[in-house]
């Protein structure tokens, strides 16, 4: 994966402190399925200690330093469902919609899904506005579980299919 200003790579045990740190402010907590609130450093070494082999999971990287994660989870063998973050003192500069880009970009070129899926609680107008401009449309809605919140939250789903021919453009999915 690759995009003009970050970087990826694996997340290992190291990051566990900083991603504890970032990861766990409530506004990063309530928006997510799976990251309690609060969120100790043991959950962050255990989470990583137990991202599986069906899942795709990339530091995202600005300046040398971690300020988030992409990865998806492989649904079978032809979709997947992505999932980001990004800490809060770098929201507001397109870094989660050019990583997710570059996530997507990876998913349908490299890896070859034919379909992507994703989704947000009903009240995260920003990944709304990200998801949409990565040129997913909406498939449905539904409830999904949020440990942070400890309750189900409603959530709106959506799907992207693979491009049939040539590489993805992404100047005309504003
Ligand atoms: C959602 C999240 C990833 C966005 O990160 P970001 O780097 O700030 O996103 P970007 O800057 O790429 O794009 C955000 C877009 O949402 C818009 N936006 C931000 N807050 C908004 C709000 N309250 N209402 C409507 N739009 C909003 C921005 O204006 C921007 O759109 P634009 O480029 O058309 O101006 C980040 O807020 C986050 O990590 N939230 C918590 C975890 C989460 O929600 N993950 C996704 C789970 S589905």
């Amino acid at each position: 994966m690759h995009s003009p200003r970050l970087t990826y790579r694996p997340i290992d045990a190291r990051d566990a402190s900083r991603i504890a740190m970032l990861a766990g402010d409530w506004d990063i907590a309530r928006m997510t399925a799976r990251i309690p609130h609060p969120y100790s450093l043991v959950d962050a070494d255990q989470w990583i200690a137990s991202i599986g082999s069906d899942e795709f999971v990339r530091a995202v990287e600005h300046n040398g330093e971690l300020i988030g994660a992409v990865g998806y989870i492989e649904r079978d063998s032809t979709q997947a469902e992505i999932g980001y973050w990004i800490g809060k003192p770098w929201w507001g500069h397109g870094f989660a919609t050019e990583a997710a880009q570059a996530l997507v970009r990876y998913c349908f070129e490299d890896v070859r899904f034919k379909r992507l899926t994703c989704g947000h609680f009903i009240d995260n107008a920003a990944s709304a506005r990200v998801i949409r401009k990565l040129g997913f449309r909406r498939v449905g809605s539904g409830s999904n579980w949020c440990e942070a919140r400890k309750s189900e939250v409603p959530t709106i789903k959506y799907a992207r299919r693979r491009p049939l021919l040539g590489r993805l453009r992404w100047s005309d999915r504003r």
